[in-house]
């Protein structure tokens, strides 16, 4: 049987990726609290550790986020996101983001983030734009190893995250317990590798 796979890469090319600039980071708000609608509802998994119905990002966290993305990478609380746009609409499809731990002592480690809004999944989009950040990171930082969080029951996250050489390095059991129910965070890292 033929692979879907080159077919799937095809359709990801129809959106455009580049860096979130000022303008773009105000259009997040909506985007996340759209995306946040199908957290642990209508057959997705619980993606994020908040509520189901708790979907708008607050105020503080937009803030914050517009903040950081201003903030020189390698400063504390640096941050940039990349975002997806679907070529006729403009309508943002995806993002993917990466952060400086706010640790000290942890500048060669960068903390992942991302999501693919339910009109554009299963395209090849989430696989393209963890390339197109990693590939970031290994061009534009010295940072050796990308880390993320995700909810153990997330099993599409966590099959995209290890076709893509994320490993899992630790869970930590019951860590939340959302909607009165316990909710495992599993953590995976991928080296960041230069020739
Ligand atoms: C997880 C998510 C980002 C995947 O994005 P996507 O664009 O649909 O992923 P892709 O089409 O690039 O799929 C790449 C691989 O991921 C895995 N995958 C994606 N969706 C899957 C699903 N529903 N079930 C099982 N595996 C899946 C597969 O291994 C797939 O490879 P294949 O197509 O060759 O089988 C998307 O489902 C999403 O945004 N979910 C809600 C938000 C979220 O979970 N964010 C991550 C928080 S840690």
């Amino acid at each position: 049987m033929e692979s879907l796979e080159p077919e799937r890469e095809t359709r990801a090319e129809i959106y455009q990726l580049r860096m979130a600039d000022r303008f773009d980071l105000i259009r997040l708000a909506d985007y996340f609290t759209d995306l946040n609608r199908d957290n642990g509802v209508g057959g997705m998994p619980l993606f994020q550790p908040q509520p189901r119905g708790v979907v708008s990002p607050s105020p503080e966290k937009v803030e914050k986020a517009q903040r950081s993305a201003e903030t020189p990478i390698g400063e504390p609380g640096w941050r940039r996101f990349w975002l997806a746009f679907e070529a006729p609409t403009g309508a943002i499809a995806g993002h993917v983001d990466l952060q400086g731990w706010s640790e000290p002592y942890m500048d060669h480690r960068v903390l992942l983030g991302m999501g693919v809004h339910r009109e554009h999944r299963r395209r090849g989009l989430g696989r393209r734009l963890l390339r197109f950040a990693s590939d970031w990171a290994t061009t534009e930082t010295q940072v050796e190893w990308i880390d993320l969080y995700v909810l153990s029951g997330n099993e599409a996250a966590r099959a995209l995250y290890a076709s893509v050489g994320f490993q899992v390095t630790g869970s930590f059991s019951d860590k939340f317990r959302i909607d009165g129910e316990s909710v495992d965070e599993v953590r995976m890292s991928k080296a960041v590798l230069r020739t």
